[in-house]
C-alpha cells in the first residue's frame, strides 16, 4: 500500500512505470527496438548529435522504458542494463577504481565477485581486502587514505549474514569513499539501498525482476553524485544488452510484486518448519527470529525472498551429497529467483574470515513457486537420506 497521499502501491507502480503507453500508439508494452544505426535529419543534427537517440549502444526506448522502470523502485538518478549480474558488478566497480586505489569488499561476497576483484583488479594495480560482514561502523578502521570503494552485499551470499549498511555507508562517506551494494536478495521491492546510504545499487535482474530462469540481465543504479561517470563508463565498454533480453525483465517487473509475495511465504513456512527438524542444526534466514542478525534485517528491510541455507546437524560432505541427490522437485543448479526450486551445496573455502564454524554441511535452497507441502515432502526425502548416510 502507498505509505503516503501521493505515492501509490508497490504493484500498482510495478504495473505501470517504464513507459508511457500513449508515446507508441497507446500500445500498452514498448517496442522492442533492435538496432546499431539511427538516422539523423541532417549534417548538422549528426555533428552535434542532438537528438536523443544516437546509436543503439546509448539506448532505446527498449531499454529507456526498463531503465525508468528501476530508477522509479529505486529511487536513483540513472540506471544502466548490462548483459548479465556478474556485469553489472564489475562495470561499476571499473568506473570508479584506478590503479593504486583500495577496495573494501564484504568477505562473504558472490563468489564471482571475489574472482573479479582478485584477478582482473589486482592486475590492474587495485589494492583488494576483504572484511567481516559483521564490520558495521567499525570499517572506519579499515578504510585508508586510497579507500575508493566499499563493495556490500546484504544479506550474504549462501550464508545470509545481514550488514549494517547504513553504518558502513556512514563511515565511507567520511573519507570520500563510495558504497556499492549488490541488492539482489531483497530487490529494490524489500531494499531500497539508495535510501541507506549506498551510491549505487546493483541487482542481477537474472533473478526475480526476470523470474522464470531464462534470461541473463543485470541493472546498476546511481545516485546524482555517481551517474555521470557510471554512465560513461558504460558508453565506453559498450557493454550493452540485447534488446529481447531487456523486455522479458520488463515483462517480469509487472509480476515481481506478486511473485516475490509468493517466494517470501513460502520460503518463510519451510525455514520455520525446518528449524523443528532434527536433522537440521541451524536455519540461516534473516527474517527468522532465531537468526543472530534478525533485528538489523527488521530494522532496514521490509520483506525478504525466496533463497536461504541450512546447516545440517553433523555430518560432512556424504550427507551433504545424500541429501541433494534425494531430491526430486528441487533441481541442483545455479542461480535462484526463477519459479521452479533449486538446491546447491555450499562451499565456504573462498573465505579469509566469513568461513563459520559451522555444525555440520549447508545447503541453499532457492524456494520456487511450488505448493509448499509438495517442497517439504521433498525436503524430507533429503534429510531421511542425510541421515541414512
Ligand atoms: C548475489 C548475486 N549477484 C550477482 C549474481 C550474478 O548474476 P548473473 O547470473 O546474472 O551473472 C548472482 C548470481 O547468482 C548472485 O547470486
Amino acid at each position: 500500500m502507498a505509505t503516503d497521499g501521493n505515492e501509490m502501491g508497490i504493484n500498482t507502480r510495478l504495473a505501470h512505470s517504464g513507459n508511457n503507453p500513449h508515446d507508441y500508439f497507446g500500445f500498452v508494452n514498448p517496442p522492442i527496438v533492435h538496432a546499431s544505426t539511427v538516422l539523423y535529419p541532417n549534417a548538422s543534427a549528426m555533428a552535434a548529435r542532438s537528438q536523443k537517440y544516437t546509436y543503439g549502444t546509448r539506448g532505446t526506448p527498449t531499454t529507456d522504458a526498463l531503465a525508468h522502470a528501476i530508477d522509479a523502485l529505486e529511487g536513483s538518478a540513472g540506471t544502466i542494463i548490462v548483459p548479465s549480474g556478474l556485469a553489472a558488478v564489475t562495470v561499476p566497480l571499473l568506473a570508479f577504481l584506478s590503479a593504486g586505489d583500495h577496495i573494501l569488499i564484504v568477505d562473504s561476497v558472490y563468489h564471482p565477485t571475489r574472482n573479479f576483484a582478485d584477478t582482473m583488479l589486482k592486475r590492474l594495480g587495485v589494492e583488494v581486502e576483504y572484511y567481516a560482514p559483521h564490520a558495521g561502523a567499525g570499517i572506519a578502521s579499515l578504510i585508508k587514505p586510497n579507500t575508493k570503494v566499499v563493495f556490500t552485499e546484504s544479506p550474504a551470499s549462501n550464508t545470509f549474514e545481514v550488514q549494517d549498511v547504513p553504518a558502513i555507508a556512514k563511515a565511507a562517506h567520511e573519507t570520500g569513499a563510495i558504497v556499492m551494494m549488490d541488492n539482489t536478495w531483497a530487490t529494490p521491492l524489500y531494499f531500497r539501498p539508495l535510501d541507506h546510504g549506498v551510491d549505487i545499487s546493483i541487482h542481477a535482474a537474472t533473478k526475480y525482476p526476470a523470474g522464470h530462469s531464462d534470461v541473463l540481465l543485470g541493472t546498476v543504479s546511481a545516485n546524482a553524485n555517481c551517474w555521470k561517470q557510471l554512465c560513461e563508463t558504460f558508453y565506453t565498454m559498450g557493454c550493452c544488452a540485447g534488446p529481447d533480453d531487456v523486455y522479458q525483465v520488463l515483462r517480469g517487473l509487472r509480476t515481481m510484486g506478486v511473485r516475490l509475495d509468493h517466494h517470501q511465504k513460502s520460503a518463510l513456512a519451510i525455514a520455520v518448519w525446518l528449524e523443528g527438524q532434527p536433522g537440521v542444526a541451524r536455519v540461516l534466514h534473516p527474517a527468522l527470529p532465531s537468526h543472530p542478525d534478525h533485528a538489523v534485517w527488521k530494522r532496514d528491510f521490509s520483506g525478504s525472498s525466496g533463497i536461504f541455507s541450512i546447516v545440517l546437524k553433523g555430518g560432512g560432505q556424504r550427507q551433504q551429497h545424500a541429501f541433494l541427490d534425494a531430491l526430486k522437485i528441487f533441481g541442483l543448479g545455479y542461480s535462484w529467483g526463477g519459479y521452479e526450486s533449486l538446491a546447491v551445496p555450499v562451499f565456504l573455502g573462498d573465505r579469509t574470515v566469513a568461513k563459520g564454524p559451522y555444525d555440520g554441511p549447508l545447503i541453499r535452497l532457492q524456494i520456487g513457486l511450488e505448493d509448499v507441502e509438495d517442497l517439504m515432502a521433498d525436503i524430507l526425502r533429503g534429510l531421511e537420506a542425510a541421515a541414512a548416510a
